[in-house]
């Protein structure tokens, strides 16, 4: 982050971050720099530093020094999608024989990318439940370069002590790694708490309205940044200029959208924890959450994803899944509409039949900033 914006509030950095208005015609809003090469003034003679949109484009840079702002980094990088950013981060960091700690929750993607891609290039890991640090500093071993760890987690609502993995970690002398997606930096700041990367699918909050796919890495070391920098442009998958101005201009209401999916799903939690067709709901702003108290300690509030499991296994969650007519059927989340899935057949098929597989009667919630009671009203008769 850069000093400018460092006694800012967050809100205020939300906005103003990487937002300096267009020298050529004082534009408030950051022109999209649709363009992938820049004129130079005799050979090596940039202006503003660009030569070529992989490696750099104003509209990226923008969205790149808003996102170090939000997360209280030194580096942020936007790239294609969430998985092309943790793609770049573990092909920047890992070599053959390296071995990684990963969470026995996570999105199904990320698992993917470790046990299909990543391991096939002679990189080994091990699950851990890293909610429970304990086991987390069993799992590091002599090779283990990396500690993951997603938090909420994806779709079980997990919780991980960031301070307390950050202290394995520092000991173990491995980088810890944060997937923030599910909270946002305004609900959680990793980075602060002792994390060296955090990683993003601004897909999700960050867009906030559905209608982009992106990714984003954060450092909280300038060294660390340069390194990832070099190979975001060595690999590619940068984020385009719309994608870039897109997620930029969603990030300006993210505090505001937080804070009502936050209020949202207190109230559907509250509804579906009475509910009799509710076997058991997954949040941790309830009290009775393993780790409601480190929640309420690392997070400003508990977010707007819920998972629940309901009576009569596998068909009756799809039923659910089906009935569900306001929360719209679909995967993603973080948008300001709600969804409703079934990880097991959807998001999360990829974990079938391995340490993550998720239960079969779990349904997952993205619950948007609509009219609560309009929200309830629907859950209630999708429940039947
Ligand atoms: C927690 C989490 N991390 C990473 C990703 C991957 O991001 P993307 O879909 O933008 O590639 C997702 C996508 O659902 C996610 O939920």
């Amino acid at each position: 982050m850069s000093d400018q914006h460092s006694h800012q509030s967050f809100e205020t950095r939300a906005i103003h971050a990487g937002n300096t208005a267009d020298p050529l015609t004082g534009a408030v809003v950051p022109p999209i720099y649709q363009v992938s090469t820049y004129k130079q003034d005799g050979v090596g003679g940039l202006r503003g530093g660009y030569e070529y949109s992989r490696s750099a484009n104003p509209t990226r840079t923008a969205l790149e020094e808003n996102l170090a702002a939000l997360e209280g980094g030194r580096r942020g990088l936007a790239f294609a999608s969430g998985l092309a950013a943790e793609d770049c981060l573990l092909r920047a960091l890992l070599a053959p024989g390296d071995h990684v700690v990963i969470p026995n929750d996570a999105y199904g993607g990320t698992f993917r990318l470790f046990a299909k891609v990543v391991e096939r290039w002679g990189v080994d890991f091990s699950v851990a439940n890293t909610s429970d640090v304990d086991a987390v500093r069993d799992a590091v071993n002599d090779r283990t370069k990396l500690i993951w760890v997603e938090t909420p987690s994806n779709p079980l609502l997990g919780i991980t002590d960031i301070e307390a993995v950050a202290g394995v970690a520092r000991q173990a002398g491995v980088k810890l790694v944060v997937d923030n997606t599910f909270a946002s930096p305004y609900l959680q700041q990793p980075l602060a708490l002792g994390a060296d990367v955090v990683v993003h699918s601004l897909t999700k909050y960050m867009g906030g309205h559905s209608d982009v796919v992106g990714g984003a890495l954060v450092t909280a070391d300038a060294a660390l940044g340069e390194e990832l920098a070099y190979h975001q442009n060595a690999m590619g998958a940068v984020a385009g200029p719309f994608d870039s101005w897109i997620v930029l201009r969603g990030i300006k209401t993210l505090a505001v959208r937080m804070d009502r999916h936050s209020e949202n799903a207190a109230k559907v939690v509250e509804m579906l924890t009475q509910h009799p067709k509710v076997t058991q709901v997954l949040y941790p702003g309830l009290p009775e959450h393993p780790g409601h108290e480190i929640a309420a300690k690392q997070m400003r509030s508990f977010g707007g994803m819920i998972s629940f499991r309901v009576q009569g296994g596998e068909e009756a969650a799809v039923e659910v899944c089906n009935r569900a007519q306001l929360f719209t059927l679909g995967e993603s989340l973080g948008g300001v509409e709600s969804l409703i899935e079934h990880p097991g057949r959807m998001t999360h098929a990829s974990v079938a039949g391995s340490a993550l597989e998720v239960p079969a009667d779990l349904v997952r919630l993205s619950v948007g900033i609509e009219n609560a009671d309009d929200l309830l009203a629907d859950l209630r008769q999708a429940l039947g």
